[in-house]
């Protein structure tokens, strides 16, 4: 755990420019996508998170020779000198994104042993269609202690995956990429990182058609060239951003960003009265008035997203009128509300459901960021409640947004981070 919270002096319009880091979750596809490559690649854009230390520790532990730049956002990966084939469980519990390197090693190397992936907290989380992908293109599989062994030569097949997952899509991607034959996946998801991960292997030799349809077809190859890729920005800490631009009745503009896919969210922010205008890479932000509650419904890509639910909900506690938020995709991501409550939040959830009654104002108090989109819904709660807030277990939030803080900052917000008192690195958790 960390040392510090973070200390939220809450009430200020956030105002001017923020530029978007790559995307978290298409740069933790990437990174694992260039073990597959037969030379040394390049990736650009990359976010400094903690999630990628993971990564670049696991790709070190395989023998990959590995060059990690994050103040230039570049890493610069040789699987050449790849020897180990494990990824232990100390490494894949720190992050859900460790599942990647079962399809990419099984696809390069016909052999994987990798231990249960972690990653936030949102209620079960089973990857049993990464594994039926696996096993449709001839891997075995088997759990070994705890490990999950998976091994054999892979040939192309029709995989049809029997809800719409993101990880799931990407690994069997990943596995297909170098199997002999074609393979077809079919409901696959459409998040645009599905379709970044697939440019990407494209552009080392891969023959990858319909990544952003639920129809993908690819030609395996048996090889593929290193190359240099640029990763796309990031929608969520997009969204997360335009959200806390709302939340404080601010006026921010944000650059090197993608706004079509921002659809979803810009929609329901203009529903509730918020002005939102894109040109090219740039969006803007702008709220005046009070804003009315709305219904939000998650879905996948092109669907409102889950990950931004959370933030959104923060926004959603000084509404105008009573909001309905339904989560579909994941059983429990509603934890940030039991904290918003110490703010004077007034939610009441019922399973997959939660109704939000704005209230004029929220107040400082401390909370526990039970996850990472949560710890970005207490730190935009902090930055609209009148007095201190302070964010503890803020760890989980620099696991996937690169530097927060700073950006808040430097839009005109008051956070800081504060050493943990001896009684609160003991108890901070109980909070
Ligand atoms: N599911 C299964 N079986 C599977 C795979 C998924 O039942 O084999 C279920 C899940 O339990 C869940 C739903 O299908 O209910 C969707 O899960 P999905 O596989 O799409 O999610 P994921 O791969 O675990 C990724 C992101 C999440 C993001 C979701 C949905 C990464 C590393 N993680 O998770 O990101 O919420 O897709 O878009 O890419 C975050 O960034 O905060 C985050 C949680």
């Amino acid at each position: 755990m960390p040392d510090y919270k973070l200390v939220i002096d809450g009430g200020r319009e956030l105002r001017g420019e923020a530029y978007v880091s790559g995307g978290k979750n298409t740069s933790l596809a990437v990174v694992p996508a260039a073990l597959l490559a037969d030379g040394p690649c390049i990736i650009e854009n990359l976010p400094a998170i903690e999630d990628i230390r993971v990564l670049y520790r696991i790709l070190k532990y395989l023998g990959a020779k590995v060059d990690w730049h994050p103040e230039q956002k570049q890493m610069a990966i040789d699987p050449g000198g790849v020897t180990a084939l494990t990824v232990p469980y100390a490494y894949s519990q720190r992050m859900r994104a460790s599942y990647y390197m079962m399809g990419a090693l099984l696809g390069r190397y016909g052999r994987a042993e990798v231990g249960y992936p972690g990653g936030c907290d949102l209620g079960s989380r089973p990857i049993d269609q990464h594994l039926k992908g696996f096993k449709a293109l001839g891997a075995t599989i088997r759990d070994e202690n705890g490990m999950l062994v998976l091994e054999g030569k892979l040939k192309g097949a029709h995989v049809n995956f029997d809800m719409v997952t993101v990880g799931g899509t990407i690994n069997v991607m990943l596995a297909a990429a170098r199997a002999e034959g074609d393979s077809i996946l079919t409901n696959c998801a459409r998040e645009p990182h599905i379709v970044d991960t697939a440019n990407f292997l494209n552009r080392i030799g891969a023959r990858i058609r319909g990544a952003g349809t639920d129809t993908i077809r690819i030609r395996g190859t048996g090889r593929m060239d290193g190359g240099n890729y640029t990763v796309i920005p990031d929608q969520i800490e997009t969204g997360t951003l335009m959200i806390a631009a709302a939340a404080t009745r601010g006026d921010v503009v944000l650059r090197g960003c993608i706004p079509t896919h921002m659809e979803a969210l810009t929609a329901k922010l203009l529903e509730m009265g918020v002005m939102v205008t894109s040109q090219d890479d740039v969006i803007t932000v702008n709220l005046r008035q009070g804003h009315r509650a709305i219904r939000i419904s998650t879905q996948e890509y092109p669907g409102f997203p889950t990950d931004l639910q959370q933030p959104m909900s923060a926004l959603l506690t000084k509404a105008l009128g009573t909001s309905e938020v339904i989560e579909n995709i994941f059983e429990s991501r509603f934890k940030h509300l039991d904290e918003m409550r110490k703010m004077g939040a007034i939610s009441i959830i019922n399973g997959r459901l939660a109704h939000i009654e704005g209230v004029p104002e929220l107040h400082g108090a401390p909370v526990w960021a039970p996850d990472l989109r949560g710890g970005a819904a207490l730190v935009i709660a902090g930055l609209m409640a009148q007095g201190i807030t302070e964010v503890y277990n803020p760890g989980t939030i620099a696991r996937g947004y690169d530097h927060l803080e700073s950006k808040l900052t430097d839009l005109g917000a008051r956070i800081s981070r504060a050493p943990l008192d001896p009684e609160e690195n003991g108890n901070a958790n109980g909070l």
